[in-house]
């Protein structure tokens, strides 16, 4: 029945889905302020249309966040269903197949920004919404908080929901925001990693000048720069902040071979990426550097000329983004507060430095033995036929900490990406499986999980 109303209406949710998908929701970028708001209000729209009792686009001092509920008896239990509707920026354009806001279907996937990050994987819940509103399948009570700053860091939504406890009130979170093994490898995310992300200026002489005249005797911010970046790994690929893995927690032999039981085939991963060699921590595989130990990378430099051509210019101040991925039980304060402090004892006396902090947020755990969770691996083997792995993953959704501390609820991961989906990349695309199965799986959680209690 599911199955049936899913394909007759295929092609309605995907013109209606490649509509919130030609809205170019940038939250980093303030000149598509109102396309962000366009799109919270079509997500209201559509939510509206699905059948809620309501739904309000809420003002925070940033991107508005849309609110809807069904609510059906206080005896039945709530979930709250958390997204997003604003994507990353979209550079490289030129880079890109196809326009990022003209969606366009490939083999079978559809092409855009945001199909998969998250406005597909949003989507896919307003529909399943839509089908048990209109086959009177649904079991317990929805809430939908569909946010437009989770690419800069949530940072209205932890007021919003720490100013509205008793509207948010719910048993358990359910979030479509991650990715599975692969079609053939169904799995349900149990952990995120948290992010500390900082901003370092290197400023030498108070002028650009002639890199012949004064090259050799004044510093060069973008040597000294390279310089400091360099020294954070060691030659075990470990980082030197000191104090940095004071917190981690390591664990223990059991967890990490069951970690490393999920299939991961080393040379297709090498190969899908262009690389001959992987890297990271000495003594982890690639599956625990990506989901339980912490990393630091470089996200942006820049300094100096880059225009065509050569210009011989010793430049008067170079800059870098830093991202630190962080596991349990690092704290991202601490974290900025030790990236600072070392990095200001590092830099030599021939520049100054500025360390500034952009977003962060705790990274996350959640439990696999919870009825939340139980649903969601019953309903995944329902519809695709095998049993889901837990996984942690290494990217970030620093809103799921909060929703345990503020609320006291845990998350189910319920997520229908592939890593291969290029999210924040070029060609961002979404499987028209993924989002089908996704949609099927999603209505089975929800009797599942209703059944249950
Ligand atoms: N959906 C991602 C997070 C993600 C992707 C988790 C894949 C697991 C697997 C989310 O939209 C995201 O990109 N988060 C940011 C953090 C945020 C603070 C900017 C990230 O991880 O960089
Ligand atoms: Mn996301
Ligand atoms: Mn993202």
């Amino acid at each position: 029945m599911i199955n049936q109303y899913i394909q007759t209406n295929q092609a309605r949710f995907l013109s209606e889905l490649f509509e919130l998908l030609r809205i170019p929701s940038i939250s980093a970028d303030s000149r598509h302020k109102q396309d962000v708001r366009k799109a919270a209000e079509f997500i209201q729209a559509k939510l509206k249309e699905a059948g809620v009792d309501k739904a309000e686009i809420c003002e925070t001092a940033g991107h508005p966040i849309v609110y809807a509920e069904k609510i059906l008896g206080s005896s039945l239990p709530t979930v709250l269903v958390y997204g997003h509707y604003d994507v990353q920026p979209v550079d490289p354009l030129n880079l890109w197949d196809a326009p990022p806001f003209e969606p366009v279907i490939k083999d079978n996937k559809i092409f855009a920004r945001g199909s998969c990050d998250d406005k597909g994987q949003v989507y896919m819940h307003i529909k399943a919404f839509e089908i048990m509103m209109k086959q009177n399948l649904l079991p317990c009570n929805v809430k939908f908080m569909i946010e437009g700053e989770e690419e800069v860091g949530s940072d209205n939504l932890g007021t919003f929901v720490k100013a509205n406890k008793e509207k948010l009130k719910a048993d358990v979170i359910l979030i479509s925001d991650t990715a599975i093994i692969s079609l053939d490898q169904p799995s349900i995310t149990a952990g995120l990693r948290g992010l500390s992300y900082m901003e370092v200026e290197i400023t030498g002489p108070n002028r650009d000048l002639h890199s012949g005249v004064y090259g050799g005797a004044v510093a060069n911010p973008i040597n000294t720069l390279s310089k400091i970046i360099a020294s954070l790994h060691d030659e075990n690929g470990r980082i030197t902040i000191p104090g940095f893995y004071d917190k981690v927690a390591e664990l223990s032999a059991t967890d990490r071979e069951a970690i490393n039981q999920a299939p991961f085939n080393l040379s297709e991963y090498k190969k899908e990426l262009g690389i001959d060699e992987v890297t990271g921590e000495k003594g982890f595989t690639t599956i625990e550097r990506t989901g339980i130990r912490p990393t630091l990378d470089c996200n942006g430099i820049w300094g100096g000329y880059t225009g065509e051509g050569a210009k011989t210019v010793l430049p008067s101040k170079a800059s870098a983004k830093i991202s630190m991925r962080l596991v349990p039980n690092q704290n991202h304060e601490e974290i900025t507060e030790l990236f600072t402090k070392h990095i200001l004892s590092i830099a030599p006396k021939t520049v100054k430095v500025k360390v500034t902090a952009h977003h962060g947020g705790a990274p996350a755990v959640t439990p696999t033995d919870s009825k939340a969770f139980k649903a969601a691996s019953k309903a995944f083997e329902e519809v695709w036929g095998k049993t889901p792995i837990p996984t942690r993953d290494g990217g970030s959704i620093p809103i799921v900490a909060l929703f345990k501390k503020e609320l006291g609820l845990d998350t189910v991961l319920m997520g229908f990406g592939l890593d291969s989906d290029a999210i924040h990349s070029p060609n961002e695309h979404f499987g028209i499986k993924n989002f089908l199965l996704g949609i099927e799986t999603i209505v089975a959680f929800y009797r599942h999980y209703a059944g249950s209690k």
